[in-house]
């Protein structure tokens, strides 16, 4: 695997592969990486014949009191992880060089209505960073096929619009979430946890698919259902967030009468952030 930095390289190292004939596939990533973005790559891999990964801590999604600084940075061990997941050519770009007139200055892409509400709420400003960067990089990179891991739920949503609405040819493709052993989904942000927390984290995912169970076996009581598990969740000791059952593609409140859920939710444990989601698909059921 080559690892280059600048957007330059990349471009070189990519129009080889395209001369050659392959098929690029890419997986945009913060770095950090356990085995939810090993996934990613193999995924890619499996779609195209020339995978590119990126690592780079965007600025711009983070909020002024979030955890830009502290992010965890492993680039030695990234790299082992992608060239034992079958990656070709690793980005590490600089903020220098993704953003050289400054983030202040850095022309946005903003998507409306999905960006709003859930984790827009209360990270004002993230998904307007992410589907900047995002298409930055899907510019950069050109690929084919782009895969997305699903537990960033809304992020998919607004990246799958992004990609629509300014008539980009690339495939997204989502990623099922990897969990660990007892259901939390993996997350660079578990690191944070300290054991007494990491012992409760799966609450949440209990919690979903719990709801999940009491949905697919016919019961349309939303708002009981959700009442009920968000005490469950801030009687575990999390600070909610949201829990919410949202329709699957336009993430507006579900009704009674739609077949295609998610349920999503994000909760506090500490000053840890953690979020979760659980699709459903009603089709089969009716
Ligand atoms: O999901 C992530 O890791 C990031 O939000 C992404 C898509 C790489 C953009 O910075």
């Amino acid at each position: 695997m080559n690892t280059v930095t600048t957007i330059a390289e990349l471009r070189a190292a990519i129009a080889l592969a395209r001369r050659a004939g392959k098929r690029i596939g890419f997986a945009p990533t913060m770095g950090n990486l356990h085995s939810g973005h090993a996934a990613l790559v193999t995924h890619a891999r499996a779609l195209s014949d020339f995978v590119v990964a990126s690592i780079f801590v965007n600025p711009l999604q983070f909020g002024p009191s979030e955890d830009l600084d502290t992010y965890p940075r492993t680039l030695d061990a990234d790299q082992q992880r992608l060239v034992e997941a079958g990656c070709d050519l690793l980005f590490a770009p600089s903020v220098a060089q993704m953003y050289p007139e400054g983030t202040a200055v850095q022309t946005r892409v903003s998507v409306p209505e999905l960006s709003q509400g859930l984790c827009g709420a209360s990270r004002p400003g993230h998904f307007e960073g992410v589907a900047t960067v995002v298409s930055k990089l899907l510019n950069m990179v050109q690929p084919d096929v782009a895969i997305f891991g699903q537990k960033d739920y809304q992020q998919l949503a607004v990246i799958r619009a992004m990609v629509r609405d300014l008539n980009m040819p690339i495939e997204i493709v989502g990623q099922p979430t990897v969990r660990a052993e007892d259901g939390l989904a993996l997350s660079s942000r578990n690191g944070y946890l300290d054991a007494a927390q990491r012992a409760k984290a799966p609450v949440l995912y209990r919690s979903l698919s719990e709801m999940a169970e009491a949905i697919a076996q016919g019961d349309r009581d939303y708002a009981g259902l959700l009442e009920r598990q968000r005490k469950i969740i801030s009687a575990s000791g999390f600070t909610l967030d949201y829990l919410e059952i949202r329709h699957a593609v336009h993430l507006r409140p579900a009704t009674a009468l739609d077949h295609d859920l998610v349920i999503l939710v994000a909760a506090y444990l500490g000053t840890t952030r953690l979020i979760d989601n659980l699709h459903l698909d009603l089709h089969a059921a009716v």
